[in-house]
């Protein structure tokens, strides 16, 4: 590979960096009252359920805002964060609306959620790169299970996804 690709990857990587950090700190500092409070939905379902907390959410947006501050740009850091909070729960509230249980896995979906959310935010105030977006959507799913199964060997998570 030449080394011009594997820097554009490594600059991709260092963009999304806050919406990665936000994606991740919920599996850590998560837990106590959900955000849809034990609300369900029409279907009689719960609207977001219990994987979705206020504390989960408030700490990822705060660490990935604080990676974007610390990358000199605040804002790109609270709307990669915040994006990726919002494309999350609007995963979970897919997966509650087809019947899957909180927790079960969603192929892609458990993945990519958070990206297509950090990207469509972030673009609200900058232009991303085409190559970027290819970027983030091939390499995001390994990443995500690489790490995953490290919290699950680390026994900082219950399942291995
Ligand atoms: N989490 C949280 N708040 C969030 C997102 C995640 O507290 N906004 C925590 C929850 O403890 C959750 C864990 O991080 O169980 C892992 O997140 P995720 O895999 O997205 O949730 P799931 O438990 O798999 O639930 P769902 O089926 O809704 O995706
Ligand atoms: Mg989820």
């Amino acid at each position: 590979m030449p080394l011009t690709m594997l820097e554009r990857i490594a600059q991709a990587v260092y963009f999304f960096l806050p919406a990665y950090v936000a994606n991740t700190l919920p599996g850590i500092f998560g837990g106590g009252t959900p955000v849809d409070f034990g609300k369900r939905f029409v279907d009689g379902r719960r609207l977001l359920g219990d994987g979705v907390t206020i504390r989960g959410t408030l700490a990822g947006i705060a660490g990935g805002t604080l990676v974007g501050a610390l990358q000199g740009n605040l804002l790109l850091g609270f709307l990669l964060a915040s994006g990726a909070l919002a494309g999350d729960a609007a995963g979970s509230f897919i997966k509650r609306r087809l019947g899957l249980e909180r927790g079960a896995p969603a192929p892609l979906l458990d993945q990519l959620n958070f990206v297509v959310g950090a990207l469509v935010f972030a673009s609200l105030i900058t232009e991303i790169p085409a190559d970027y977006i290819v970027i983030l959507f091939v390499i995001t799913p390994f990443a995500h299970v690489t790490v995953n199964y490290l919290g699950y060997r680390l026994k900082v998570k219950d399942v291995p996804w």
